[in-house]
């Protein structure tokens, strides 16, 4: 059986909380404010003149702690932060090593700081941006004060990642939610904070237009990008997700393929859907009651299974 550790690097475990990818999406498909794109800019600037000052002149040799440069993406959801991650490994020429930091918690409790060193070994191996996507949890946790284990565990997770920060000479990304607070000993170690806001109006509507195919998506003379992005003030994210439920509803029309077309109507009526999802999320998430838990029927069947095996052996044996 492959060890957790293993597991948890190849990204075997049902594809859940680290995989590496080879970035396709570059800076063209992402639409930022100006002052967003301007910090990434300069962030981008670091990373290069690092390679120039730390490999070139030599400055590594006579220096090898504390080289590697970290990065805070904050921003709602949708607002580009893992695109944009993408497209800083895709300029650099590199991979991106993406730890999805909460669910690796979740799933990794006990193994979290085992895990978070192995990220940070593999991607020193890989050449990888290293990118730990929903970081939010490791931001505000470190506690001074006397300790329950859960604390201790997190403790030991930001203690571990100082000091993986420190040794690491590579570029590694956190996105966190504009709420988060930072450790002050961690924040010392963040190079640039990259704040990533809502579009305003003539962003939205570049978003819209980058979200279809320039020339293969078939859409009806009436679609209005401009009165889209004037109307809705969502998300990059928001967009996406309607222009897929716009698409999906256009090609469920009952009509030839090749007179389907995407219009207005489909559109308006799907950026009203994914804001109705969003409610029924947020009501979910606030709502939540104290719930009975029926007993897990698998779980039921399994020990009945495993009692009945040892009982078998029993037997066995017993002859
Ligand atoms: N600024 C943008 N320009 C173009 N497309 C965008 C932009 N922001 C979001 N999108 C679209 O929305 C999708 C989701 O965005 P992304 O995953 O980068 O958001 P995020 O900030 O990482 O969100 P989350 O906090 O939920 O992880 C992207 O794949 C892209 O298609
Ligand atoms: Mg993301």
């Amino acid at each position: 059986m492959a060890s957790p550790l293993l597991t948890f690097l190849t990204g075997r475990a049902g594809g859940r909380g680290v995989e590496t990818v080879v970035p396709q999406r570059t800076f063209a498909d992402v639409i930022l404010p100006p002052t967003t794109r301007r910090t990434l800019d300069e962030a981008l600037a670091q990373v290069r003149n690092h390679a120039l000052i730390f490999t070139r002149w030599g400055l590594g040799e006579r220096h090898t702690t504390g080289l590697g440069l970290a990065f805070n993406f904050a921003g709602l959801p949708g607002t580009g932060k893992t695109i944009c991650a993408e497209a800083i490994a895709h300029e650099l020429g590199m991979k991106l090593l993406v730890v999805n930091y909460a669910e690796v918690e979740s799933m990794w409790m006990g193994e979290t700081p085992k895990n978070i060193v192995a990220a940070f070994r593999s991607a020193t191996e890989q050449r990888a941006v290293l990118f730990f996507d929903e970081a939010d949890a490791i931001a505000t946790r470190r506690s001074a004060g006397p300790v329950v284990s859960y604390d201790r565990e997190s403790n030991t997770v930001v203690n571990v990642l100082l000091r993986e920060l420190e040794a690491f000479n590579g570029v590694v990304i956190f996105a966190t939610n504009l709420a988060s607070n930072f450790d002050p000993a961690f924040e010392r170690r963040i190079r640039t904070h990259v704040r990533f806001e809502m579009p305003g109006i003539d962003e939205r509507e570049k978003i819209w237009k980058v979200q279809i195919h320039p020339s293969r998506t078939p859409l009806a003379r009436d679609v209005d990008f401009r009165a889209l992005a004037e109307r809705f003030e969502i998300s990059g994210g928001d967009i996406k997700n309607a222009v897929l439920k716009a698409a999906t509803a256009a090609a469920a029309e009952p009509l030839p393929d090749r007179e389907k077309r995407i219009h207005q109507s489909h559109l308006e009526r799907a950026v009203a859907e994914v804001l109705a999802a969003k409610d029924v999320m947020r009501q979910s998430l606030f709502d939540q009651k104290p719930k009975f838990v029926a007993p897990n029927v698998a779980v039921f069947i399994a020990s009945a299974a495993l009692i009945f095996a040892i009982a078998a052996l029993v037997i066995v044996l017993l002859r």
